[in-house]
């Protein structure tokens, strides 16, 4: 864990303005700075930054929070990962609490092994740049390729020298440990002696989401027959092949931004896409495709389109990760390339125009490819062709969308002819037997699940969502202010009636919520609102000086969107929107005295009403002698409710 002095340092030190300026263009716009969304593709800016709140807000997305929220959305960092960006950029030294002397050296010794593979990369790249070797043979293999000179330094591509022991001698001398280069693979130990394992090859880094360099691929240069076209570095603590995709620390913007990932066979494909234009595109290099990439990839879009060469074994490959991708819940299209072509090759000899355009013809939907496919391969043997409809089917049945399933089935009678009944009776079969599994599940969760159900019944709910909020702008707005309340109380007059009075406190607003809401017993039916409020109440309690721009710091970013927005743009909150929900308020001379009293007054009104119905609904379902009682909570009930009506000073 980040010691919370780490933290705070952090969320001292970095302007958010600073950081969200290294990925967006930001213009000054009175005290705010506005940009493009760099979450949607807009013209006109709704990306809005505070440099005063120190928070942002995109009012296109929906999205806002704090300094390390941008970096979890942009980049799509984990929290710890986004505390390291931060402090790294502001040179903060991290310091960690409460490992274990285990734990400890765990971390140690992965980020001793980033250190070797970062140092690594720097040499394998001044290796290819200023060396006459590297220059001579590795960078004029990568210009013959077709790579320009930006796109060697993007992808940070290297070449390590044809001796023994070039690079593992110059580590050691720079001070890295043996076992450490030894455990990345880099050099290769053999009783006394040591070799470089990438000797004479052109290199590939391979990096994690956030940019950290885990391993290489590196390519043979020589005719070698013997020796592995590609080696790729060994699976590591920091390098689990199964989890990487090579390119997603480029990809990752354009995937969310386009909403959709292209899949390619290797790194040379990556790479040449980029340099054409098309730069949502990773590969899983090496390795046929796994369960926790594609969840890699999930994280971003949910859809994926495979692109393969034409060839047999290229397409067989594709098919198993097609149905892996399925099974994830992802959609899937694939492309293939003209006879003879790569995706590499493809994006080689045509412009980025020409690609866009191939691409988006010839994608197909999965179940027709797979369809064309199998059919080919079965023809003229029936009990074969039985087995691959099954098969089919069984595909077909993942789908969730009804429409799209009806559409494939007919799709897949055409192709495979046969008739649309006997499919679709297989279909209805295999959804059966799932739908029994179902239930019992169903059945198991159907405690929790009532639970959920009472919450969201009402459809006036999102008038409480609206009265909650407003209660948390009005704690963040107002919440350290002493204001004058009026409230009326009940007295009883000369004549010995009961009357409201009024009759003035001087209270601070966060108190007279805490106290009010506190006296009615009203708990928050929203949770993001009901854990905000408990660390709001508690900050405004503590703090002489409640600043918000460090309270956004310690709530969840997931639940900071809504308070951004709030912060962010306090006119869209402005009364309009009351008469909207019809909560009502006094206009004239309004105070925030009175503001605040009205939004208790009509949260408890409203949760009154509430009440009513469910004693109503109750009243139906029971006997007489039961009904009275609940008829007499009723009357109560209207009658507090009338007075609180008179506190609003309207009639029901
Ligand atoms: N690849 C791999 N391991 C191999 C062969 C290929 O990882 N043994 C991957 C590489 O990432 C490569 C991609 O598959 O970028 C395409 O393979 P291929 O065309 O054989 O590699 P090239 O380097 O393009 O070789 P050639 O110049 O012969 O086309
Ligand atoms: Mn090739």
């Amino acid at each position: 864990m980040i010691h919370k002095s780490t933290i705070d340092a952090v969320f001292e030190t970095a302007r958010l303005e600073e950081v969200i300026g290294d990925f967006v263009q930001l213009k000054k716009a009175g005290s705010n700075f506005k940009g493009l969304s760099p979450f949607s593709d807009e013209r006109t800016p709704s990306f809005m930054v505070s440099p005063v709140k120190q928070i942002w807000k995109d009012f296109s997305s929906g999205k806002g929070g704090n300094v390390v929220a941008f970096l979890m959305e942009h980049e799509h960092f984990t929290y710890p990962e986004a505390i390291k960006y931060l402090a790294k950029k502001y040179n903060i030294e991290v310091e960690e609490t409460e490992q274990t002397d285990e734990q400890k050296q765990e971390a140690d010794e992965r980020e001793s092994m980033y250190l070797v593979s970062e140092f690594a990369n720097t040499f394998f790249q001044n290796s290819l740049h200023k060396t006459e070797q590297g220059k001579a043979i590795g960078l004029t293999y990568f210009k013959e390729r077709g790579f320009t000179e930006e796109t060697i330094k993007k992808f940070g591509l290297g070449y390590s020298p044809d001796t023994w022991d070039a690079f593992t001698s110059e580590a050691i001398r720079k001070g890295y440990k043996l076992e450490y280069l030894s455990k990345t693979g880099l050099t290769i130990v053999k009783e006394e002696k040591q070799f470089d394992r990438f000797k004479g090859r052109v290199l590939f880094p391979i990096q994690s989401m956030s940019g950290r360099v885990l391993g290489f691929g590196g390519r043979i240069l020589t005719n070698d027959k013997k020796a592995a076209k590609y080696l790729n570095s060994p699976e590591s603590d920091i390098y689990h092949k199964s989890k990487v995709l090579y390119g997603i620390y480029h990809a990752k913007q354009s995937i969310a931004k386009e909403d959709n990932c292209y899949l390619v066979e290797g790194y040379t494909d990556v790479i040449q896409f980029n340099q054409t234009g098309v730069t949502n595109v990773v590969s899983s290099s090496g390795t046929a495709l796994t369960a926790d990439q594609i969840r890699l990839i999930s994280r971003l879009t949910k859809n994926i389109t495979v692109l393969f060469d034409s060839d047999a074994a290229g397409m067989r490959a594709s098919i198993r990760g097609i149905d892996l991708i399925l099974e994830q819940g992802m959609n899937v299209k694939v492309c293939s390339f003209p006879e003879g072509e790569d995706p590499d090759s493809f994006a080689k000899q045509n412009t980025l125009e020409e690609l866009k355009e191939y691409l988006e013809n010839n994608v197909q939907d999965f179940i027709s490819f797979k369809a064309s496919l199998l059919q080919q391969q079965s023809k003229d043997d029936p009990i074969k062709k039985a087995e691959l409809v099954r098969d089919m089917v069984v595909s077909i049945s993942k789908i969730p969308d009804v429409i799209k399933r009806e559409i494939y089935i007919q799709e897949c009678s055409r192709i495979m002819d046969i008739s649309e009944d006997v499919l679709f009776n297989t279909l209805a079969q295999i959804l059966n037997v799932e739908l029994k599994d179902q239930k019992k599940q169903q059945k198991q969760e159907q405690k929790s699940l009532e639970v959920v159900k009472t919450e969201k019944k009402s459809p006036k709910v999102n008038e409480q969502y609206e009265l909650e909020l407003k209660i948390i702008e009005a704690l963040l707005l107002y919440g350290k202010r002493e204001e004058e309340f009026e409230d009326l109380v009940l007295k009883e007059n000369e004549d010995g009636e009961l009357v409201l009075e009024p009759e003035t406190h001087t209270s601070k607003v966060f108190e007279k919520i805490y106290l009010d809401l506190q006296d009615d017993e009203i708990e928050f039916a929203n949770d993001g609102f009901k854990s905000i409020y408990a660390i709001l109440i508690e900050e405004l309690h503590q703090n002489e000086e409640f600043k918000v721009e460090n309270f956004i710091n310690k709530i969840p970013p997931e639940i900071a969107a809504e308070i951004t927005a709030i912060l962010m743009n306090d006119e869209r909150y402005e009364l309009h929107r009351w008469v909207d929900m019809e909560i009502h308020v006094k206009k004239k001379e309004y105070t925030i005295a009175q503001y605040v009293s009205d939004i208790i007054l009509n949260l408890r009104r409203f949760l009154i009403k509430q009440k009513v119905e469910e004693l109503s609904q109750e009243m139906k379902a029971h006997n007489t002698v039961d009904n009275q009682e609940i008829m007499q909570d009723i009357v109560d009930y209207l009658s507090l409710r009338k007075i609180l009506s008179n506190k609003l000073n309207r009639v029901v």
